[in-house]
């Protein structure tokens, strides 16, 4: 499995420099509220919304390489003070790696759907790994979450509406700030429909109960973590 590459605008580092979980605000200086993305693909989004608030904090998880590397060179030639991405499997990194409840919003877009039912365990949505994306967000917290794969959508929107103490709502047409990243404006252009979720936690909101992480973590060790990738919507990000 390929190293965990944390990339921060001063450069990268590796896990052997870091405190785990990561003290994010040592991270990324400031006090700005922080929203993470899960499999930014070229980061579009994450520059755009780093580039235009910069008092909020932003950081990436992507599980190849060649993205982590194209945002940073990008963050960095902006000099972007608020913007950070590690490079890795995200279960992997959620489990191992980020402190809990420390993100106002996470988006998730157009995350590889693992259409064959025998990869469906690899999906980032699926009852064991959801628990950890929960995890990620503050009380007052929310969920991005769209897909062109509509069946795999209605999953997600039937897993989440199952979870005691989460508001989740369809959003209707597009996102108010247009579309997010590069898959959303490739198919907003070509007029394939989208499945688009925004799921809060509300008061009530029960314990979490991350469960099977050791098995989900199984599926990774044997072999590169980004081939795995690769194998289920090639294309660009
Ligand atoms: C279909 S692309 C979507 C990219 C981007 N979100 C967009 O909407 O344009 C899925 C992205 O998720 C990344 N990815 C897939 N599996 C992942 C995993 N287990 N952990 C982190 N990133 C992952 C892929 O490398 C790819 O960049």
């Amino acid at each position: 499995m390929k190293p965990i590459v944390v990339a921060l605008p001063q450069g990268d580092v590796g896990l052997d420099e870091c405190d785990c979980p990561l003290d994010m605000d040592r991270f990324l200086t400031g006090r700005g509220e922080w929203e993470v993305e899960i499999g930014f693909g070229k980061g579009r989004y994450l520059l755009r919304r780093a580039e235009s608030e910069p008092e909020s904090r932003f950081l990436g998880i992507e599980i190849a390489s060649k993205y982590q590397r194209i945002l940073a060179r990008r963050a960095r030639r902006r000099q972007l003070p608020n913007l950070a991405s590690v490079r890795g499997e995200a279960t992997l990194v959620l489990t191992s790696l980020l402190p809990r409840q420390f993100a106002r919003v996470v988006h998730v877009y157009f995350p590889d759907p693992w259409p064959k039912a025998k990869h469906n365990r690899r999906r980032l949505f699926d009852p064991a790994s959801l628990d950890l994306v929960l995890d990620l967000l503050t009380p007052e917290g929310e969920l991005c979450f769209a897909t062109d794969y509509l069946e795999y959508g209605r999953l997600v929107e039937e897993l989440l509406r199952s979870y005691p103490g989460l508001e989740v709502e369809r959003h209707v047409g597009e996102w108010p700030d247009g579309a997010r990243t590069n898959y959303e404006a490739k198919y907003i252009e070509e007029g394939r429909e989208i499945l688009r979720l925004v799921a809060r936690p509300t008061p009530s909101r029960a314990d979490l109960h991350p469960r099977g992480h050791e098995e989900l973590l199984v599926g990774y060790a044997s072999g590169s973590d980004e081939d795995l990738s690769a194998e289920v919507r090639p294309g660009t990000a």
